[in-house]
């Protein structure tokens, strides 16, 4: 799961999609395409609208997309076009370029991008995590 920051989106899509597969046959993570964050746990925001679904995301920690991750994962997520294009430009082969898709890609919900809630308030943080449930539940579905 990759966003911008990862501290905002992708961490909520990790503990999402975590929670709803089996955690010893698919192994969930996130990064961000900028390291302004590296090292800090996902925003408080995010940190209280996963608390108010019962998800607990604060031991996550902040790291940065790296090519390395091309090697490591089946499927790469990203939340809007700008970390399309960026993790898209890392790909060294045809392979790892398939295994980029948007997030929303996955779902019927009217827009193609999770918006980026990070200059907004409280508001942007449910409605990104309503989509982003929807979508998790939906890539669920295909792995369980
Ligand atoms: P995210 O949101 O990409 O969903 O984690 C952002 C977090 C931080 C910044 C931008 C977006 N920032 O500019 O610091």
């Amino acid at each position: 799961m990759v966003c911008l920051g990862n501290i905002c989106r992708s961490p909520l899509a990790e503990g999402i999609l975590q929670s709803k597969v089996d955690s010893e046959a698919v192994f969930v993570d996130s990064a961000g395409t900028a390291g302004y964050h590296v090292g800090n746990p996902p925003d408080k925001r995010s940190i209280a609208v996963a608390k108010k679904y019962g998800l607990n995301i604060t031991h996550q920690k902040c790291r940065k997309f790296s090519r390395q991750d091309f090697l490591e994962f089946d499927h790469i997520y990203v939340m809007d076009r700008s970390n399309f294009s960026d993790v898209a430009s890392l790909a060294t082969n045809k392979e790892e370029a398939s295994k980029v898709k948007l997030l929303l890609s996955e779902v019927e919900v009217g827009i193609q991008e999770v918006p980026d809630p990070y200059y907004g308030g409280e508001d942007g943080f449910e409605n990104v995590y309503q989509m982003i449930d929807r979508a998790c539940e939906a890539i669920a579905k295909k792995l369980n």
